[in-house]
């Protein structure tokens, strides 16, 4: 019998639809494969026995990772919506609880309620998820790869010198290393670009290279009992996990230090200040993380022996994408319009700062290369003008003394200010201020004196 070429055109073309379906069903065999009982709830890890690190977890975003505001808003508001109302997008709102809410998502219960509805899946990254992760899938820990075995033995890298009354322990040298927290601080879009890579980060910068972990700043050790009936060790791990909404950890991670070029200057002449930018405390870029959020920037104003207050915008540096990195009035996150049900939507402004001042950020682009906050819509990233881990960038700023400057010393501030998420887009959804307050990080100040 001869078969017709037609006929095996379509049926390859028949093959090669069936495997791609399937490649996007068959993706994670997880998903639905566990149930919330399979797991111990944080409350009862910590109600007698760790109740330390039980109430350190309590206060940090670990424990909100599911219930945050911020987080309920882009995952209800954003996310879910995006994936109902474009097919291309459809499902894009299950893999946010891969790592948000992993129990919800290995339980298949997806979307999960809402966090008023408490439910378990509001336990977010809770003890018995990070100890039951056994290693990741693959060589590179990114998109929630973890493997994890929920049961009576939990995992840490410490055996410890008392056995638990209540589980077995198995060490695990992944708990004490970088690699564990990247399973879920790496991210790839659908697009397969990068849109978190805090792991990659430390990866390539000073102190993966001297050998210090995330563990180590974000865990530190100290002398501490593990548990009400455990051992006390001298560098038992703190579960701090304090990070961008700590105000002592964001306080002073950049170092400023500016000088003027002259001491003294006439109205009329010209005095440059160059600002040195030192970030002295991340193990990573900074901003990390959330860079499609966060906003950091410096304002340098200058103010004369009577007090009248002058704007000194940055000088530029002619690289590529630095339009970026200068706050300016355009518009952008119009992508926000298939979610929102707004198809005349114009975008708002890019960010709300004082126009001309040097923003330290990585643009995320949607695929038609407009600017969005929606990591799972970036299709590509912009300059990366942020500040890696012990990097200093240096920034000019060249004054034209005013004629009417006031004779006298002259004080020139720099002040270094961050956003959790840019102003505009948190108004448009209605996000609480506390995450776009202005945090201050640091601020420095020189003198010069104006000559009459
Ligand atoms: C985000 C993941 C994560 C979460 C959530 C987490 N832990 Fe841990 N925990 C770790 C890691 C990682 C280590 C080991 C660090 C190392 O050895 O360097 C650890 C260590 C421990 C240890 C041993 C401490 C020591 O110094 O030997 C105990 C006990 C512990 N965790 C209990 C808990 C409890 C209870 C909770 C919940 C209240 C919890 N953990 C939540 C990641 C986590
Ligand atoms: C199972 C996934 C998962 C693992 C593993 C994990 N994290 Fe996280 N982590 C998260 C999520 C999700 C958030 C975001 C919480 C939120 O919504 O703001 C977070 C938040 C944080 C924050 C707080 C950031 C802030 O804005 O204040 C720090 C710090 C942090 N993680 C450090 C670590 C470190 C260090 C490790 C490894 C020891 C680790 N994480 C392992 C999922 C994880
Ligand atoms: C040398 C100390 C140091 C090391 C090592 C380090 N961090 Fe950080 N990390 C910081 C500091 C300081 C901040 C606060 C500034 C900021 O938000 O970036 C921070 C912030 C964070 C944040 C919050 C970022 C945001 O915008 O919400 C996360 C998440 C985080 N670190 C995860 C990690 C992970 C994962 C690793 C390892 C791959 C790691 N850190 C290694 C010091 C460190
Ligand atoms: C690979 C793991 C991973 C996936 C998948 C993921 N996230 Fe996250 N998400 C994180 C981590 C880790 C952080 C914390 C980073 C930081 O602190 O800057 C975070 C932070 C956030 C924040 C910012 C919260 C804040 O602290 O300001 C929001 C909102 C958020 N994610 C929503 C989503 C949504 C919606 C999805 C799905 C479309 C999603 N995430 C998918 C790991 C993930």
């Amino acid at each position: 019998m001869k078969i017709k070429p037609q006929f095996i055109f379509i049926l390859t073309l028949f093959v090669i639809l069936v495997s791609s379906f399937s490649l996007v069903k068959e993706i994670d065999k997880r998903f639905g494969s566990l149930k919330y009982k399979d797991f111990e709830s944080p409350e009862y890890c910590g109600a007698s026995c760790h109740v330390q690190f039980y109430r350190q977890w309590e206060q940090a975003m670990m424990s909100q990772a599911y219930t945050h505001h911020w987080d309920e808003i882009e995952y209800f508001e954003l996310a879910v919506p995006h994936s109902e109302n474009d097919p291309d997008f459809e499902g894009v709102h299950d893999g946010c609880n891969g790592c948000h809410t992993p129990m919800a998502y290995l339980a298949g219960d997806v979307p999960p309620p809402r966090p008023e509805e408490g439910s378990r899946a509001n336990e977010s990254v809770s003890c018995d998820v990070c100890h039951t992760i056994t290693g990741f899938e693959g060589d590179v820990p990114f998109n929630f790869n973890y493997i994890i075995e929920p049961g009576q033995t939990k995992y840490s890298s410490r055996k410890g010198e008392k056995d638990s009354p209540n589980h077995e322990i198995k060490v695990s040298e992944l708990h004490a290393k970088s690699e564990f927290c990247g399973i879920c601080h790496n991210e790839k879009s659908p697009f397969d670009t990068w849109v978190k890579s805090t792991h990659l980060e430390w990866k390539e910068g000073p102190y993966a290279k001297e050998g210090v972990q995330c563990q180590d700043c974000h865990m530190p050790k100290a002398r501490f009992r593990t548990a009400a009936m455990g051992t006390t060790y001298d560098d038992t791990r703190m579960h701090l996990f304090h990070g961008a909404h700590s105000p002592t950890k964001i306080k002073g991670v950049v170092e400023l230090r500016m000088n003027p070029d002259i001491r003294q200057a006439v109205p009329g002449e010209p005095v440059v200040f160059t600002l040195s930018l030192f970030n002295q405390k991340t193990g990573h870029k900074f901003p990390t993380g959330s860079v499609e959020d966060r906003i950091l920037w410096v304002h340098v104003e200058a103010e004369d022996a009577e007090g009248n207050v002058y704007h000194l915008p940055v000088d530029k540096k002619d690289f590529e994408g630095e339009e970026y990195t200068i706050a300016s009035d355009v518009l952008a996150y119009q992508d926000m319009a298939v979610p929102l049900e707004k198809p005349d939507f114009k975008g708002v402004r890019r960010e709300d700062v004082p126009l001309g001042d040097r923003i330290f950020r990585m643009p995320f682009f949607d695929p038609q290369g407009r600017m969005t906050i929606m990591q799972w819509n970036t299709d590509s990233l912009g300059v990366d003008y942020r500040i890696g881990p012990r990097e200093t960038i240096v920034e000019t700023y060249t004054f034209n003394l005013p004629y009417e400057t006031a004779p006298g010393m002259m004080k020139v501030r720099a002040i270094m200010n961050y956003r959790l998420l840019v102003k505009p887009v948190a108004e448009l959804l209605g996000v609480p201020e506390e995450e776009y307050a202005i945090r201050e990080i640091n601020r420095t100040e020189t003198e010069i004196e104006v000559l009459p």
